[in-house]
């Protein structure tokens, strides 16, 4: 059940809020140059600015939050900022797991987790399960995600389990053309990361870029999609009302008329 928003009334309508909103946290690296400082100073603001926007999303009311953290390509950069990134992400974690009985997050982590450090899918491990049960916003961190990367899992994972029902099956000759024909976008979704997830309503790209990434390629289908020039860094309460407005000034089709 969706809470009641505690902050003064914004221009947005609350009972049309987006049920699912996710971000591409955009634009740390330009923010940094900006003041120059190093890269990793700005990743150091954004985890800030994460923070602040995860607080605002569970005052308001917000149902789900996705954020892309580290996407399955980020391991490209130099070590000193994957490292750093992931001290942010150790932080914020240990963080969180003190505050999570009080605040009612519920926390997910998407992507594959088991080439982190030991230390790091620990902190996972425990934190997903100590909130499993919460009912305030669900936070989803993308970690070590990439949509492509998902969808060949799931491929993958469908069909295993496939080979394992038609071997215990005491027909034995399960049809294959059966098993293809059988299968769902329903049932395909539960082989996602995302599974029990609602698809995202809106999904806010900062920084000034109109990429998707390999951001949840499969669950975009018919997200809204918000653009702005601000820096992750910069982005606050405000750049989310103005996203909101945005997002509830569109009408949604899903492909009727
Ligand atoms: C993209 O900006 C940002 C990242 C690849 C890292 C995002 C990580 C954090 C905000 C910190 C950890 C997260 C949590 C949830 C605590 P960029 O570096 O590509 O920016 P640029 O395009 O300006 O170079």
């Amino acid at each position: 059940m969706r809470k009641l928003f505690k902050k003064t009334q914004s221009a947005w309508e609350p009972e049309k809020l987006p049920r699912h909103i996710a971000i591409v946290m955009d634009g740390n690296g330009r923010w940094a140059k900006k003041r120059s400082l190093p890269r990793t100073a700005g990743h150091a603001a954004g985890a800030e600015t994460f923070r602040r926007i995860a607080t605002y999303c569970k005052n308001i009311g917000i149902e789900y939050l996705t954020v892309y953290a580290f996407s399955t390509e980020n391991w490209k950069r130099p070590p000193e900022e994957v490292e750093k990134i992931m001290q942010l992400l150790e932080k914020y974690i240990i963080e969180a797991l003190g505050k999570m009985e009080r605040d009612k997050v519920r926390m997910k982590f998407l992507g594959d987790v088991a080439v982190l450090s030991p230390r790091l899918r620990e902190l996972v491990a425990k934190a997903e399960k100590l909130s499993k049960t919460f009912e305030g916003v669900q936070v989803n961190v993308c970690l070590n995600y990439g949509s492509r990367d998902e969808i060949i899992r799931a491929v993958k994972r469908y069909t295993a389990d496939q080979i394992i029902e038609s071997n215990a099956s005491t027909e034995s000759t399960k049809n294959m053309e059966e098993t293809i024909g059988s299968l769902t976008e329903e049932k395909f979704s539960k082989y996602l990361y995302t599974a029990d997830i609602p698809d995202p309503d809106l999904i806010i790209r900062p920084s000034g870029e109109h990429r998707v990434s390999n951001f949840l390629l499969w669950q975009s289908a018919y997200s809204e999609y918000y653009f702005t020039d601000v820096l992750w860094p910069d982005f606050n309460e405000k750049e989310l009302d103005n996203a909101i407005i945005a997002y509830q000034s569109r009408e949604r089709r899903y492909g009727a008329i």
